[in-house]
C-alpha cells in the first residue's frame, strides 16, 4: 500500500469512529492536510447523521461546504466531542508536530474546544523522538528576525517558510535541529517568545486517540 492508500485507509476509520459517537445534534471539528482530507471525504457518507463542523482552515471549510456539510464558525460553538486531524510526528507520549500545511493556530484553538483529539496518521509518522520534521511556529511578520534569533538561542535553526501567509495573515519559522525530549517545556518556551502566535507541538494538550494505519490495518492507540 502506498502513503496515499494508507491514508485514505486511516481517514475512514476515522469516519467510522466518529459516526459510532455522534448524534443529529452533533458536531465534528475537522483538520486540515492531506490526511484530514481524506476524513473529510469520507464524513459526506454519514453527513445526515450529524449536525454540522467546525473547521481549522479556509481549505477545509470550503471542501466541507462543496460536499454539502454545514461549517459553523467556532465563536458560535461552546464544546463539540471529537476534533480529528493528522500529524507530521507523534511520539510515543502522543505529543505530535503539526503545521505542516501552515494552518497550526487555528488547528490548536478549534483542538482546545474539543473534549476529544482524534490524529490520524500513517505509520511513517510515528517516531521515537520528535524533530526530524522542522517545528513550524507562526509569527507576527515584524517580529521574524527577533523571534529567529530566540529560535536560535534555544538551540533550533529556523527557516523562513517564504511566500506562505496563514490564514491569519501571519508567516511560518519552520525550525530544524531539535531533538525534541520535553516537548510539554519547549512549547511553553517557545510560546512566551514575544512574536510568536503559536508553535507546532500539541503537547500540553496531546492527542487522546491516535488512529494509525500501515499495511495490515488501522491501530487505535490511546493516551494512558
Ligand atoms: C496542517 O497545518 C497540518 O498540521 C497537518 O495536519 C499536518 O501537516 C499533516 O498533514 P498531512 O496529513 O498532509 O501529512
Amino acid at each position: 500500500m502506498d502513503q496515499n492508500q494508507l491514508k485514505r485507509l486511516v481517514g475512514e476509520a476515522a469516519v467510522d469512529y466518529v459516526a459510532a459517537r455522534v448524534t443529529r445534534d452533533s458536531i465534528i471539528g475537522v483538520g486540515t492536510g492531506s490526511t484530514a482530507n481524506c476524513f473529510i471525504d469520507g464524513l459526506a457518507r454519514i453527513k445526515d447523521r450529524f449536525a454540522a463542523a467546525v473547521s481549522s482552515s479556509e481549505a477545509s471549510s470550503q471542501r466541507l461546504a462543496a460536499l454539502g456539510i454545514r461549517v459553523l464558525d467556532l465563536n458560535d460553538v461552546s464544546e463539540f466531542p471529537v476534533y480529528v486531524d493528522g500529524a507530521d510526528e507523534v511520539d510515543p507520549g502522543l505529543h505530535a508536530i503539526k503545521g505542516g500545511g501552515a494552518a497550526l493556530t487555528r488547528e490548536k484553538i478549534v483542538r482546545s474546544v474539543a473534549q476529544e483529539f482524534v490524529c490520524i496518521a500513517d505509520a511513517s509518522k510515528r517516531v521515537p523522538v520528535m524533530g526530524r520534521f522542522p517545528l513550524p511556529v507562526e509569527v507576527i511578520p515584524m517580529a521574524r528576525a527577533s523571534v529567529s534569533r530566540a529560535l536560535r538561542a534555544l538551540g533550533g535553526d529556523p527557516r523562513w517558510r517564504e511566500g506562505v501567509v496563514t490564514d491569519n495573515g501571519n508567516i511560518i519559522l519552520d525550525v530544524h535541529g531539535f531533538s525534541i525530549t520535553d516537548p510539554v517545556g519547549l512549547e511553553s518556551e517557545i510560546d512566551h517568545i514575544a512574536g510568536v502566535v503559536t508553535n507546532g507541538l500539541f503537547a500540553r494538550r496531546a492527542v487522546d486517540v491516535l488512529l494509525v494505519s500501515n499495511a495490515e490495518g488501522v491501530e487505535q492507540v490511546k493516551r494512558s
